[in-house]
């Protein structure tokens, strides 16, 4: 008997596989419509192209009415909510609200969208997003017109994302403003000094909420927006991120990671046993990539000089895009050569998939510089396939890694060149602990960081904005 399961097991098992493959394979725009992507950066606009694999279009299974009870959101079913983005594209900002949007219209509400700033090269990617939305029953508008002031009069809840969709108040909404502002609650994803701009956020102050990604974050634009702009930031709620279902998914899949690992593996050239060490974000002095550099020659001098035991040294720079970094990239690409160290260093240009990355190294570096990251998503997507992070001590990488226990924390500029450079060392020379991270480090992710957490945090606070939006109405 158990052998038709059997069968049928393998064959699902080769489905997502060719699926699976079919995305590491092809770089095809087409391939965008099934793709789902995640936030990383502090600044939408400067995001590098990094989405995770997903079968999110498959047909689901479950009867919309059981959905609706089991989701927290639940009580959303029928409400009327309009989306406001600065843009549509493939940058974490806007993923970040169609994942919203997504998680609404799975719930029954009534789910409007808007981008306040098209781009003027509307291209494929726009449409394609557009036509992903109007499949899932998202109405999309344009943002300038009656319709647009209509729905934001009727709806029950507007969310407007990123400091910059601001602009739209004033812009469209004109003498309306005032109307709509204790509807709407303001997600943020940046902590840039140039958003802190009256011309941004002036409304800020009169809005029911804001919601930010991580409490370094929130505490950043508490400071700035009384000590720049001389106004008061309105109830602050802090709301981390979470995995999407279609990447834990590849995450858990042994087979999955396996075939990924050996494909990636062998297109960068290095062996099954080699030792990678991976930074992923797009290449910019913001991201640390240089500094990583000087640490990953620095691990390879002091494993010389002790004369220690260790599998070739890798380490793996995702997210390259010449065209827009040249001064700096070719900066990193000197160094290279300069040390020496060729063979050893790997770039790989900006890619929509980041999962067959995270399958095919052993750690994350995220050396964000400065501030940090607003909250850095590459991280909690590499701890969910058991990778430990070596990341700067500074935004939401703090309030994700666990110092000593799922990676190990270095300070941020130069001072932690030489901090990194050990830590690379230690976790090289020590396997086992190296393991133990890794393993710490998905057990937080189940427990804390999976889209059904996200999910749960979203809905009590869209409840409380509601909630106080309709007694002030009524006041
Ligand atoms: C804001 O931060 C600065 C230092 O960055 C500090 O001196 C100041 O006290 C902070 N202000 C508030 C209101 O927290
Ligand atoms: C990476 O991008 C550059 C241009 O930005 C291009 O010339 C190069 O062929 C790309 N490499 C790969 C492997 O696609
Ligand atoms: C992280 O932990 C190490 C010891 O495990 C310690 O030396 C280092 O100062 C800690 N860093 C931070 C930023 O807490």
């Amino acid at each position: 008997m158990a052998k038709p399961a059997t069968a049928g097991w393998i064959s699902l098992q080769n489905k997502r596989l060719l699926f699976l493959l079919l995305l590491v394979f092809s770089g095809s725009t087409a391939l965008v419509l099934f793709i789902r992507g995640g936030l990383d950066s502090c600044d939408p606009r400067r995001e590098g192209g990094r989405v995770a694999p997903a079968a999110s279009d498959r047909v689901q299974l479950q009867p919309p009415a059981a959905r609706v009870q089991k989701s927290p959101l639940g009580f959303m079913r029928s409400k009327l909510v309009l989306l406001v983005s600065h843009e549509l594209s493939l940058s974490g900002g806007p993923l970040l609200l169609m994942e919203l949007a997504f998680l609404l219209r799975n719930v029954g509400s009534q789910v409007a969208w808007i981008t306040n700033q098209k781009s003027e090269d509307a291209n494929e990617v726009t449409y394609s997003l557009e036509h992903k939305m109007l499949n899932r029953g998202v109405q999309v508008f344009s943002a300038k017109g009656q319709e647009a002031i209509d729905t934001a009069l009727k709806a029950d809840l507007v969310v407007l994302n990123t400091a910059v969709a601001g602009k739209w108040l004033d812009g469209v909404l004109k003498e309306h403003v005032s109307q709509v502002l204790p509807k709407i609650l303001w997600w943020i994803h940046e902590m840039r000094g140039h958003y802190f701009k009256l011309e941004y956020v002036k409304h800020l102050p009169f809005v029911t909420g804001a919601m930010i990604d991580s409490y370094t974050t929130a505490e950043y634009w508490k400071n700035r927006t009384h000590e720049r702009l001389k106004i008061q930031m309105p109830q602050i709620y802090v709301v981390h991120l979470g995995n999407s279902r279609e990447l834990m998914e590849v995450a858990e899949d042994n087979i999955a990671r396996r075939v990924l690992r050996e494909h990636i593996r062998e297109s960068l050239g290095v062996r099954s046993d080699d030792l990678l060490f991976a930074i992923i974000n797009s290449v910019s002095r913001g991201k640390g990539q240089d500094l990583f550099l000087h640490s990953f020659y620095e691990s390879l001098q002091l494993i010389q000089e002790q004369k220690l035991q260790v599998p070739s040294m890798h380490a793996v720079v995702v997210g390259s895009d010449m065209n827009a970094q040249t001064k700096f990239e070719t900066e990193l690409r000197d160094f290279v050569s300069k040390k020496g160290i060729q063979d050893h260093v790997h770039f790989v240009n900006k890619t929509l998939t980041v999962a067959p990355y995270l399958a095919a190294i052993d750690v994350l570096v995220q050396n964000s510089q400065a501030r940090g990251e607003c909250f850095g998503r590459i991280t909690i997507e590499a701890m969910a396939f058991q990778l430990p992070v070596l990341g700067t001590a500074a935004g939401g990488t703090t309030e994700i890694v666990v110092n000593g226990s799922t990676g190990l924390l270095h300070p941020v500029g130069k001072e932690g060149v030489t901090p990194l450079a050990k830590n690379i060392v230690k976790l090289a020379t020590h396997v086992e602990r190296r393991l133990t991270m890794g393993r710490k480090g998905y057990e937080r992710v189940r427990k804390r960081f999976m889209e059904h957490h996200m999910e749960e945090r979203i809905a009590s606070v869209l409840k409380e904005v509601l909630w106080k939006s309709k007694s002030n109405s009524r006041s």
